[in-house]
């Protein structure tokens, strides 16, 4: 089926961007029974799932039973939305090439948490997020596209993360439409949009 299995932990509101952007979206599935992303999929009359991760005795087993779920809706695309697991190579193999996630840095710069804390203790002046393919390595594969935000004087943690995310709410939708349509092609680890559209999203001085 042409459609994107989203996993999420939390908030879910990259979930609800893509839904207003229209992707087809068969289930989300949560390892955190309360995520408010599930509540979002429940509005939206689509499947919702829950698999525990505190129910099993080993990452294997965890992301074992997470990929049974998945494979019963048969996606396209399965799409990591804010899911706070770190995945087995295993589950990362069975997924690769169509498995995707979007990052709120630059990368490879701020690879893990606490992006924008960080960001402003190095002072940088541009920052953003990246949707990318998900390899064993940790925040590390091939980069799909990128959103820049200009970093303010008088930016907080907060006030930097907010405008970050209203970026991701823009670029994440868009990338899964391209990998949707076939458009994505990687190449020696490196990605391109059939057509030319641009990877880079801003500068947004705003
Ligand atoms: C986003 O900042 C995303 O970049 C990161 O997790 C957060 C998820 O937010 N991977 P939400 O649950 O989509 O609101």
């Amino acid at each position: 089926m042409n459609r994107a299995v989203v996993l999420l932990s939390g908030r879910g509101s990259n979930l609800q961007a893509m839904l207003d952007a229209g992707i087809p979206v068969s289930a989300v599935i949560s390892n955190v029974a309360g995520a408010a992303g599930l509540a979002i999929a429940a509005k939206a009359s689509i499947p919702a799932k829950v698999v525990p991760h505190k129910d099993f005795s080993s990452r294997e087993a965890f992301d074992g039973a997470l990929a049974r779920e998945i494979d019963g809706f048969g996606p396209k695309l399965v799409a990591l939305a804010g899911f706070m697991r770190v995945l087995t190579p295993g589950f990362v193999q069975r997924y690769a090439g169509r498995l995707i996630n979007i990052h709120p840095s630059l990368l490879p710069v701020f690879p893990g948490l606490n992006t924008h804390q960080r960001a402003l203790a190095e002072g940088v002046k541009i920052h953003g997020c990246t949707v990318h393919f998900v390899t064993a390595d940790l925040d590390h594969g091939p980069i799909v596209a990128q959103a820049a935000v200009a970093v303010r004087p008088d930016d907080t943690a907060e006030s930097l993360a907010a405008r970050v995310l209203s970026r991701e709410h823009i670029v994440y939708p868009r990338a899964i439409r391209w990998f949707l349509d076939g458009r994505l092609v990687v190449e020696n680890g490196l990605v391109r949009v059939e057509g030319n559209d641009a990877q880079l999203f801003g500068p947004d001085s705003t």
